[in-house]
């Protein structure tokens, strides 16, 4: 196991990720003040980014969480998305904000939206910290986008490569992959 930060190549420090939250969270906070918002945070890679986006939004919301299949060991998605774990709210009637690390093809969220749509929410959006350029797949709009980023597999910040690197405060790329 190489030591995980040494091969690491810095995109997005920590404080360029803090920065951005503070503004997103702002946005967040005006477009929802008095609904009440459930925001749903999509397991494992968007568990950092919604613990430091929840702490920024100050109105009263709720957090819950659905956890989908992954990559895997493998960098490139299998275009199958399925649900391992569901949300334990409800969200008819509600104002729903779907909580993504990263979109890449767009197949997850696309896929996320339609199944959440088919529970009656009163509105869904979706806010993502990374979304990489030009590789949609889907037509996905991104209602609140931390970054767009050029298209190389990313770490950190919650986001793993095979199930490593997800502690580290910062976003980065990894030489091997
Ligand atoms: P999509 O369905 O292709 O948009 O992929 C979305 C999911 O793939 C994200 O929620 C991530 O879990 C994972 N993913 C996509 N690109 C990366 C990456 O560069 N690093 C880590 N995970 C990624
Ligand atoms: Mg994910």
């Amino acid at each position: 196991m190489l030591n995980p930060r040494e091969e690491v190549e810095v995109l997005l420090t920590e404080q360029e990720l803090q920065t951005r939250l503070n503004e997103l969270a702002e946005e967040i906070e005006a477009d929802y003040r008095d609904k009440d918002p459930i925001l749903i945070g999509v397991l494992q890679g968007a568990f950092v980014f919604m613990a430091d986006l929840v702490r920024r939004i100050r109105i009263p919301l709720m957090v819950d969480f659905l956890r989908v299949s992954s990559y895997g060991q493998s960098l490139v998605t299998s275009g199958e998305v399925k649900i391992l774990l569901d949300l334990t709210l409800p969200i008819a009637k509600r104002h729903v904000i779907l909580v993504e690390d990263i979109i890449d093809t767009g197949i997850t969220a696309d896929y996320l939206k339609a199944n959440l749509i088919s529970r009656g929410p009163e509105s869904i959006k979706i806010c993502s910290l990374l979304q990489k350029k030009d590789n949609l797949v889907r037509m996905v709009s991104v209602d609140y986008l931390g970054f767009p980023i050029e298209n190389r597999f990313v770490v950190g910040y919650g986001l793993d490569y095979a199930g490593r690197y997800r502690e580290l405060p910062y976003v980065g790329c990894i030489e091997d992959a």
